[in-house]
Order: C-alpha cells, then sequence, then structure tokens
C-alpha cells in the first residue's frame, strides 16, 4: 500500500491508496482477518446446506452483487490515460491562468469517448467522440470537456434530453446501439435543422475516426479568459493531434467492428504501452470580448458554428504528452467526473446557453452516478491543489474534518484570509455585463442560418470526402423505415447543396427535392478547407 496524502483539513488529496489483493501474502477480510480458505462455504457436514453465519461467504457474494455502478447517461464507452501538459506561454497575454504560463507542467487525465453507445458497445462506430481533459493545477481542476467534432447539434441545453433520447436506441426494441441508422435520430435533425451542421461531420470521415490518437479535438463553446490586467478576450480551444487527423474508410470501420471492438481502446493502450505517447498541441483562437459577441458577422454564443481558421487563426499555447495507462479501468475510467465548470482563475465561461445547461447537468448526474455528493474525494477526481472546503458530511464521506465551526466567517477555527480581502489568487467571476432586458425563450436571430455552414463544410471536402459523406447520408438513410422522414432529410440535404442531394436521393431511389432557400454557391475558403479535410503533417 501506497500512502494516503491528507490535507490539514481531513480531505485526501493527490496519490490514490492501491491495493493489489491478488498478490498479496494473505487474503483478508474487509476487516482485515486473515483467511484460510475462499473456495468453500462453511457447510453442516460435506453435504448438508450452506450456514448463514459464513461471513466471508456472505460479505464476498454482497460486494460482488454490488459491483456496478450506472454507466454514464451518454458517452458510457470510453477509455483513458494519464499525461503531462506544458504550456509554451503564448496564451499569457491573454490569461492569467497559472498553468498556461511559460514552461508550467500540469498532470492530466484525458478519457476519449463514444456519445451514444452502451459501455459494452463497439468502438468504431459511426458517432462523435468526447475528448475530456481535466488539468490538474496548482491552483485547482480545470476540464476541458470537448468533443472531436467543433460545433454541437443544438443551441439550447433545454433540448439536449431529446437530441439524446432521440440518438438513443429506440425504446421499443432497443435497436441500433450506435448511432447509425435510427428513425428517431434522423427524425429529430430532419425537424431540427440547427443539427444539420453537426451531422454532416458525423456523416464525414470525421465521424469514424482511426484512432484517438488521431482525432482533434474542440472545446466547442467560446470562453472568456482574462488576463493579469484584468482585461478579457472570448477563445475557443482546440486539441491538434502531431500525428495528423486520420479517420477510417466505412468498410474498414465495419470489419474492425466485428473483428475488434476494443479497437480503439486497445490502440490507445497498446501505444502508450510501447512508448509511443499520442501528443497533442492546444490552441486558442482569440476573438475581441465585444459588446454583441460577434466575429466577421458570427455569432460566438451559437454553438452549431465554427469560426473559420483563416479568419482566427489557432495559435498554439501548449502540448500534451499522454504517457501512462491506467492501473484499474473502474477507479479511473469509470469513476472520473469532468465538469465544464471546473474552472481556474483566468478562465471563464460564456452565456451560450448550450454552456450554461452544461454547468448544471454533470454534478447532478454524477450525484447519482457516483453515488452522493463526495465523489471529489474518489482519487482521480481529487484536486492536486490543496482542498479547505467547507462541505461536510454525506455518503463516501473520507475526510475526517477536523475542527468544530464549518462556517465563515467564525470565531472559534481562526476563520480564513480571504475575508480581509487579500489578493489569494482566487477565481474572479469576470464582471461581464448582463444586458438589461426582458426575460424571454426566443434565441436571437443570429442562431436562425442553420445552412451556410453545413455547405461551406461539404465544398471544403475533397472530392473523395465528399463521395464519403454522400456514401454515408445514403446507408445510413436507407436503413430508416419511414420514407417521410427520408424525404424530410433530402429536403436539408438540398438546402446545403443541390448535388450532395440529388446523390443521396438516387442511392435511396427517391426524386431529389428542390431547395427552399437560395444556395450560395460562392467556393470554400483554403481555411475551411483546412477545417473540412485533413490537418496537415508537420
Ligand atoms: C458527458 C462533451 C453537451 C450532459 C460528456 C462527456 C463529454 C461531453 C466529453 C464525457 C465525459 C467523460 O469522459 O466522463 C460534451 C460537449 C457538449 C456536451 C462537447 C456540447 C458542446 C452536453 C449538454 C448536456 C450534457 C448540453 C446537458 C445539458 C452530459 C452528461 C454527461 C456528459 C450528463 C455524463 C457525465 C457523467 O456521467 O459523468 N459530455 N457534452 N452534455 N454530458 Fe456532455
Amino acid at each position: 500500500d501506497s500512502p494516503e496524502t491528507v490535507s490539514p483539513t481531513g480531505v485526501p488529496t493527490g496519490a490514490p491508496k492501491t491495493s493489489n489483493a491478488q498478490s498479496g501474502r494473505y487474503l483478508t477480510t474487509a476487516q482485515g482477518a486473515r483467511l484460510r480458505d475462499t473456495d468453500h462455504s462453511l457447510k453442516a457436514g460435506p453435504r448438508g446446506p450452506v450456514l448463514l453465519q459464513d461471513h466471508h461467504l456472505r460479505e464476498k457474494i454482497t460486494h460482488f452483487d454490488h459491483e456496478r455502478i450506472p454507466e454514464r447517461v451518454v458517452h458510457a464507452r470510453g477509455a483513458a490515460a494519464h499525461g503531462v501538459f506544458v504550456a509554451n506561454g503564448a496564451a499569457e497575454g491573454i490569461t492569467r491562468a497559472g498553468f498556461l504560463a511559460r514552461d508550467a507542467q500540469t498532470p492530466v487525465f484525458v478519457r476519449f469517448s463514444t456519445v451514444l453507445g452502451s459501455r459494452g458497445s463497439a468502438d468504431t462506430v459511426r458517432d462523435t467522440r468526447g475528448f475530456a481533459t481535466k488539468f490538474y493545477t496548482d491552483e485547482g481542476t480545470f476540464d476541458l470537456v470537448g468533443n472531436n467534432i467543433p460545433v454541437f447539434f443544438i443551441q439550447d441545453a433545454i433540448k439536449f434530453p431529446d437530441v439524446i433520447h432521440a440518438g438513443k436506441p429506440h425504446p421499443d426494441r432497443e435497436i441500433p446501439q450506435a448511432q447509425s441508422a435510427h428513425d428517431t435520430f434522423w427524425d429529430f435533425v430532419s425537424l431540427h435543422t440547427e443539427a444539420q451542421h453537426h451531422t454532416i461531420w458525423n456523416m464525414s470521415d470525421r465521424g469514424i475516426p482511426r484512432s484517438y490518437r488521431t482525432m482533434e479535438g474542440f472545446g466547442v463553446h467560446t470562453f472568456r479568459v482574462v488576463n493579469a490586467k484584468g482585461e478579457t478576450s472570448l477563445v475557443k480551444f482546440h486539441w491538434k493531434p502531431r500525428l495528423g487527423v486520420h479517420s477510417l474508410v466505412w468498410e474498414e470501420a465495419q470489419i474492425i467492428n466485428g473483428m475488434d471492438p476494443d479497437y480503439h481502446r486497445r490502440d490507445l493502450a497498446d501505444a502508450i504501452e510501447a512508448g509511443a505517447y499520442p501528443e497533442w498541441d492546444l490552441g486558442v483562437q482569440v476573438f475581441p470580448d465585444t459588446e454583441d459577441e460577434m466575429f466577421e458577422g458570427i455569432d460566438l454564443l451559437d454553438p452549431t458554428k465554427i469560426v473559420p481558421e483563416e479568419l482566427a487563426p489557432v495559435q498554439v499555447i501548449g502540448t500534451m504528452t499522454l504517457n501512462r495507462n491506467v492501473t484499474n479501468f473502474f477507479a479511473e475510467t469509470e469513476q472520473v467526473a469532468f465538469h465544464p465548470g471546473h474552472l481556474v482563475p483566468g478562465i471563464d465561461v460564456t452565456n451560450d446557453p448550450l454552456l450554461q445547461g452544461r454547468l448544471f447537468s454533470y454534478i447532478d448526474t454524477q450525484l447519482t452516478r457516483l453515488g452522493g455528493p463526495n465523489f471529489a474525494q474518489i482519487p482521480i477526481n481529487r484536486p492536486h491543489a490543496p482542498v479547505n472546503d467547507m462541505l461536510r458530511d454525506g455518503f463516501h464521506q473520507d475526510a475526517v474534518h477536523s475542527g468544530v465551526a464549518p462556517y465563515q466567517p467564525n470565531s472559534l477555527d481562526g476563520g480564513c484570509p480571504f475575508l480581509a480581502g487579500a489578493d489569494m489568487g482566487a477565481f474572479i467571476d469576470v464582471p461581464a455585463p448582463v444586458a438589461k432586458s426582458r426575460k424571454v425563450r426566443e434565441n436571437p436571430a443570429t442562431f436562425d442560418d442553420h445552412y451556410s455552414q453545413p455547405r461551406q463544410f461539404f465544398r471544403s471536402l475533397t472530392p473523395v470526402e465528399q463521395d464519403h459523406v454522400i456514401q454515408a447520408y445514403t446507408f445510413e438513410l436507407g436503413k430508416c423505415y419511414e420514407e417521410n422522414i427520408k424525404v424530410r432529410q433530402l429536403q436539408a440535404l438540398a438546402n446545403i447543396d443541390e448535388r450532395l442531394c440529388a446523390e443521396v436521393a438516387a442511392g435511396l431511389g427517391l426524386p431529389a427535392p428542390a431547395p427552399t432557400l437560395k444556395v450560395d454557391d460562392a467556393e470554400p475558403s483554403p481555411a475551411l478547407q483546412q477545417v473540412g479535410g485533413t490537418w496537415p503533417v508537420d
């Protein structure tokens, strides 16, 4: 056993307690009493009934009976690894976050995932991939909970239960297990046209990554950063894999699903074990923090939009290397709890309505998934910064809190110096102005354009990549039972690109509808070609 580190208040921090019962000298009960026999239950004679008094039998079976916890409601299937993030200092001018200062090194834990499949589903399905990073910084834990696709299906978190209900297996037959080929999925995205942009990325080669090691990652939302002078900027986070972006082709993906459903997790673990440590550069697109939170006509609060990289290039601010596999899948990969609200001084959220809802959702689901309010004390979730909170008691409380006065100010336990108002390097909410406005449920009009960016994306692809998109739509829609859903999705495709629509329609044996909107014929910009195509390898 390695010793646990315990902060002065009794909250465990840092290194987890490990145990290796399989190879220990003695096997014991959970209470530490040595066992003589773990293979036979206690009976009334060799052929007699088993005795209720057999404590070891009951303890062993009872614990086994409770080994499972609920899988994540989304992103249930994942694989993870430890590593280190080294900053190059390029972000020092825009954020005071200490872990982004030049040469700062920060331990990280990254979990990659599919979104819709269950914990036991296959790896190489067509789906979005999660790319969630926990930075254990000296100023507290920062979680960058992103995906491998830079936009999201919906613009408002209130639609999240709906899009997930549509994407998960049908409630009657519990099929399909993957994202592919649902009536409900296509019903949703054809009725909610803001989903068309994310969907065309899914239908492209980005939906079937070759490896977690060759995926980009995106924070998706715009975040607000603040520097030491209190000046703010808006940023979007990007992870760029040093190995370049690579995908499978659909036939490969299908064969691999059958032959090795663990392909992605095996690839990640094998590469790390072999010392081929995967690396990503972390970059930011930086925008001025203007009152309207727009950039070049793009609403920065709309998570269904990208900002083309020719308009705002990605500036590299550090590099992450994954160099250590997990020791125990359950303890680490399964119990890790990410949260977009885990922020550090220098990084704050914006009013993106999708992000705002996420700030509520993660902790709420983790209360159930991880059995109560103390999951921050689970080793993988423990901050590496000292913890001194006033959260007390509850299920699975590990800390032995000293003192009698868990409230501030108090005159019994000494109180905290921050009450004197000194700068303690604390998180300060950016005093961003909040519009004096009526309460409304409507979206701003700047959220209304659902087609120009999917169109730019499609037209930015090479002919081979475009063929893959056409084949993917044709295959997936071809699996729908309801013809009216196919027809409605073809209408959305007509508004994206007439040739795309015509070819998918021909593949489905249906007439191609005319666009209901004026389709812009402009050629894509070079930056959009980069965004849509393969990222160049250095
Ligand atoms: C889990 C990303 C939107 C609710 C996750 C995970 C990722 C992720 C990567 C897996 C975390 C892990 O590995 O443990 C995103 C991105 C989003 C998004 C990039 C949009 C840009 C939302 C929204 C909601 C939501 C809008 C709810 C309103 C959840 C929940 C989990 C989850 C409940 C499971 C968390 C757990 O059980 O620990 N998300 N998500 N997500 N997400 Fe999201």
